[in-house]
C-alpha cells in the first residue's frame, strides 16, 4: 500500500469512526471559564442522543491549534461546529475563515463589565462572505446553539428529525400548560 493510501485508510476509518459516534457536532470555547454557560449546550446536544466532540480552542492563546482544529474538522467527519467565547470573542469568527462547515457562535457573558456586548459584537459582525450564525448572549444562546445544530443536521437525518419535532411539540405543550395553569 502507498503512502496516499495509507493517508486516505486513516482518514476515512476516523470519518467513519465519528459517524458511528455521532461525532458530527464540535463544541469549542475560549477558556474553561466558558463551561459553566457551554454545560447547556452539551446537555442539550446528548438530549438528541449527540455526543460532542468538546475541546479548549483559543484565537488568541492558541491560535495555531484553533486554526488546525478548523482546517481539520471536516475530514474528521465534524458537520457543525459551535464557537463559543467571551471578551473580544474571534473564536467563531477565526473558525469560520478557516473552514465551509457551518459555524454557530455564542457569545458568552463571562466578563461582567460589559455583560457580553462586547462578546456578541465580536462574534455577529463578521465581514460579507463569513458568516458565523450568532446566537443570544449566555446560557440562551448555548442551548439554542445545540437545537440549530440538531436543526442543521435533521435536515439529512430523519431519526434527529423525529426527535426534532417531539421536541418543539413537548415544548409547546409545557408552553400551553402554563397558559392553563395561571391564575391572576
Ligand atoms: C475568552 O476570554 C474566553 O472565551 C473567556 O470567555 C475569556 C476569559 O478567559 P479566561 O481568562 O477565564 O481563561 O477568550
Amino acid at each position: 500500500m502507498n503512502f496516499g493510501k495509507i493517508v486516505y485508510f486513516i482518514l476515512h476509518s476516523e470519518v467513519k469512526k465519528a459517524m458511528a459516534e455521532n461525532k458530527s457536532v464540535a463544541v469549542v470555547m475560549g477558556s474553561d471559564s466558558d463551561l459553566n454557560i457551554m454545560q447547556s449546550c452539551i446537555e442539550q446536544l446528548r438530549q438528541f442522543g449527540i455526543e460532542p466532540i468538546v475541546r479548549v480552542l483559543s484565537a488568541h492563546r492558541t491560535p495555531q491549534q484553533a486554526a488546525e482544529f478548523a482546517e481539520n474538522a471536516a475530514d474528521n467527519g465534524i458537520k457543525v461546529i459551535i464557537a463559543a467565547a467571551g471578551m473580544a470573542a474571534h473564536l467563531a469568527g477565526a473558525i469560520a475563515a478557516r473552514t465551509n462547515l457551518p459555524v454557530i457562535g455564542v457569545p458568552i457573558d463571562n466578563d461582567k463589565s460589559v455583560g457580553g456586548m462586547d462578546a456578541l459584537l465580536s462574534t455577529v459582525q463578521m465581514p460579507p462572505g463569513v458568516p458565523v450564525a450568532t446566537m443570544a448572549i449566555g446560557k440562551a444562546g448555548a442551548k439554542n446553539a445545540a437545537i440549530f445544530a440538531v436543526e442543521i443536521l435533521a435536515l439529512s437525518e430523519k431519526k434527529l428529525a423525529e426527535k426534532l419535532a417531539q421536541f418543539k411539540k413537548a415544548q409547546a405543550e409545557k408552553v400551553r400548560e402554563k397558559d392553563k395553569n395561571l391564575k391572576t
